[in-house]
């Protein structure tokens, strides 16, 4: 919303959308009325004496107050629908060859193939810290076509980008209920308890084994925590940007980890070796040498392949259990 456009707004109406006001509010020792009346008149009516004993007056108070909102929707993820189209303008690859130009749009799939070591996770790392020519690719990353805010590239939060990367390390002492929570609330979240729930269910069917909202997070296995962080970005992160590095030897159930993942309007680029992943992208962006040389569509060959394929996983997943489980393996013309 505009800053003029919320300044018209009534303030009961703007604080029932965005209850931190209050705190704003608070902070400053100034009582929210009940009666209706915008926001811009409410502001410009506080008393000058007030306002001085915190060093403003009622035009610092409107700037701050409108920056405050700014802030907080942009860590809401409010602001953040609105990105419809990533570019990658390419640099060069390890030899200083220039490599492709690459464009992601909204709602899209794309995966990142190639040997290991060719670049796959360094593609992922410069989208990530949204690069400007200033990583070993030479890369530069446009958002809507245009060079993003350095409120973008310095935010520690990670507005735009959510990463699920190959190595997890947990490094602080809390339980899974205390982890989530704290992300929850981090994430101005108003029904915590019930989100802590959600995610954990939803960690708990990813994950391969078990386990408990009371295990320690530095003793979840790497399949466990893999499916926590995945369920806590699918549910919680606000991001419409998703990159996923190499998810298949998380021990997670992957195609659910990746149907969970593609939400709506969110763009989804994922790192893989996996034929049944990298199938069921849009197109599949092919690393050599550190550059981008190739982007292939995946045709209807390769979707009409991946039923089959998909079928061939599901047996293969069933003899994986049955091997988990010490039982002997019985082969017969339906393998
Ligand atoms: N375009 C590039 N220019 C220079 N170095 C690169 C480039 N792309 C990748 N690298 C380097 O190559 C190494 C392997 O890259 P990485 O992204 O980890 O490969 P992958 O994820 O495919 O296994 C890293 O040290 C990375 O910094
Ligand atoms: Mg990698």
């Amino acid at each position: 919303m505009t800053r003029s456009r919320l300044l018209q707004q009534l303030l009961p109406d703007l604080i029932k959308q965005r209850p931190y006001l209050c705190d704003f509010f608070a902070a400053l020792a100034i009582t929210v009325p009940q009666q209706e009346v915008t926001l811009s008149d409410f502001l410009a009516g506080q008393p000058a004496g007030h306002l001085a004993e915190f060093a403003l007056d009622p035009p610092t108070l409107i700037q701050q107050c409108l920056d405050f909102i700014a802030q907080m929707e942009k860590f809401q993820g409010r602001d953040q629908t609105t990105i419809r189209r990533l570019t990658v303008k390419g640099g060069h690859d390890k030899s200083g060859r220039p490599e492709l130009d690459l464009e992601l749009h909204a709602g899209e799939v794309i995966c990142v193939v190639g040997p290991t070591g060719s670049g796959k996770s360094c593609l992922l790392a410069d989208i990530e810290c949204l690069a400007q020519c200033d990583t070993p690719s030479g890369r530069q990353v446009l958002l809507d076509g245009t060079v993003p805010e350095d409120a973008f590239r310095l935010s520690g939060e990670q507005q735009l980008v959510a990463q699920l990367s190959q190595h997890m390390n947990f490094v602080m002492d809390l339980s899974v209920r205390e982890f989530i929570g704290m992300h929850a609330e981090s994430r101005l979240i108003s029904d915590v308890g019930q989100r802590v729930e959600q995610i954990f269910s939803t960690a708990l069917s990813l994950a391969g084994e078990p386990f408990t909202l009371d295990t320690p997070v530095t003793a979840l296995s790497g399949g466990q925590s893999r499916a926590l962080m995945i369920a806590d970005v699918a549910c919680l992160s606000a991001s419409p940007i998703v990159l996923i590095d190499e998810i298949e030897n998380a021990g997670v159930d992957r195609r659910q980890a990746l149907e969970l993942l593609v939400k709506k309007e969110k763009m989804v680029m994922m790192a893989t070796h996996d034929p049944l992943l990298a199938l069921s992208g849009d197109r599949r962006i092919v690393i050599r040498n550190g550059g981008i040389v190739a982007i292939i569509e995946t045709s209807e060959k390769e979707r009409d392949g991946l039923r089959q394929l998909a079928v061939l996983d599901r047996r293969l997943a069933r003899l994986r259990d049955q091997v988990r489980r010490g039982e002997c393996i019985v082969f017969d013309m339906c393998l």
